[in-house]
């Protein structure tokens, strides 16, 4: 019977998905299976006893993403390998790849592995570009060479956890609220794309295409989807924030990992 490994993700606009998916291929005798936290819905119940788990999870404000955490609650490993990946855009990782390792640990899994990887930034288009078009050709290089170690260090049995850098206790939470995307009316086609791609479940489709600021966290998957660009930001301390990255976070971070 073939070894499998389990790739467990939230990834609104699908960097994290695509650095998971470059790491799978160096595990090649191995049966994929997908666990997909990323649907509003999505609450699986899933204890894992045996093959690797790779756990990856964007970086929100120096920590894991919320809902991804919530979203992992009702999953468990019986002492498994497990690797912690986070994904950023280009600014920092901070104490995300830290809260990840401990959450794997707390949940069941050794987290035998640990990486850093850059993903094109949210909030970043062809006007505000941070990291964009990441992950590239280079990143998946590195991601399958940190797929391959990880392959090679399980199959060794050698199941030291690795320190990663990050501080405890944790930075305060600080994201945006109470923020929406708009929508170009002019410019929307009403064609349900956007509201297919939310993660959680706040966007409105009636006469009007709209988002509801409660449910939102700003992931940008519905702007990133939309085929007329037709969704935009227009929240001053977010536009502030976006100069920002522009200004202090174009020179190109490479991915980092621990074994
Ligand atoms: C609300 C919010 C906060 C973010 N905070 C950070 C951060 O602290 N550091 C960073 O480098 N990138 C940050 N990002 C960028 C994402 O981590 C990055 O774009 C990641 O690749 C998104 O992953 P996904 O494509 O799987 O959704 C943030 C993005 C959002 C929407
Ligand atoms: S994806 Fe864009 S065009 Fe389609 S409904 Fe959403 S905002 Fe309108
Ligand atoms: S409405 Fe908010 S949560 Fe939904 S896709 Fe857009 S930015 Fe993300």
């Amino acid at each position: 019977m073939k070894k499998k490994l389990h790739i467990i993700y939230f990834s609104p606009t699908g960097t994290t998905l695509k650095i998971l998916l470059s790491i799978s291929k160096g595990f090649p005798d191995y049966e994929i299976i997908m666990h997909d936290l990323t649907r509003p819905e999505a609450r699986p119940e899933v204890h894992i006893t045996d093959g690797v788990v790779l756990f990856g999870v964007p970086v929100y404000a120096g920590r894991v993403q919320v809902n991804a955490v919530e979203r992992m609650k009702n999953i468990t490993g019986a002492d498994v390998p497990a690797a912690a990946v986070v994904v950023y855009g280009n600014r920092a990782f901070e104490d995300a790849l830290v809260e990840l390792k401990s959450i794997l640990k707390n949940k069941g899994f050794i987290p035998v592995a640990a990486g850093a990887f850059i993903g094109e930034h949210s909030y970043a288009d062809a006007g505000h570009p941070v990291a964009l078009g990441r992950p590239d050709a280079e990143d998946d290089t590195h991601a399958l060479d940190f797929g391959r170690s990880i392959a090679s260090k399980v199959k060794k049995g050698d199941m030291n956890i690795p320190d990663v850098p990050g501080n405890v206790p944790y930075k305060e939470l600080a994201l945006p609220k109470g923020a929406t995307p708009k929508t170009d009316d002019e410019k929307c086609i009403i064609c349900g794309a956007c509201k297919k791609a939310c993660p959680t479940g706040a966007m409105i489709i009636a006469e009007k295409v709209t988002s509801n600021p409660d449910l939102c966290i700003m992931c940008m998957a519905c702007a990133k989807v939309c085929p007329r660009k037709a969704r935009y930001i227009d929240t001053p301390q977010i536009n502030e924030r976006i100069e920002m990255l522009v200004q202090n976070c174009h020179a190109r971070r490479e991915p980092q990992f621990f074994l």
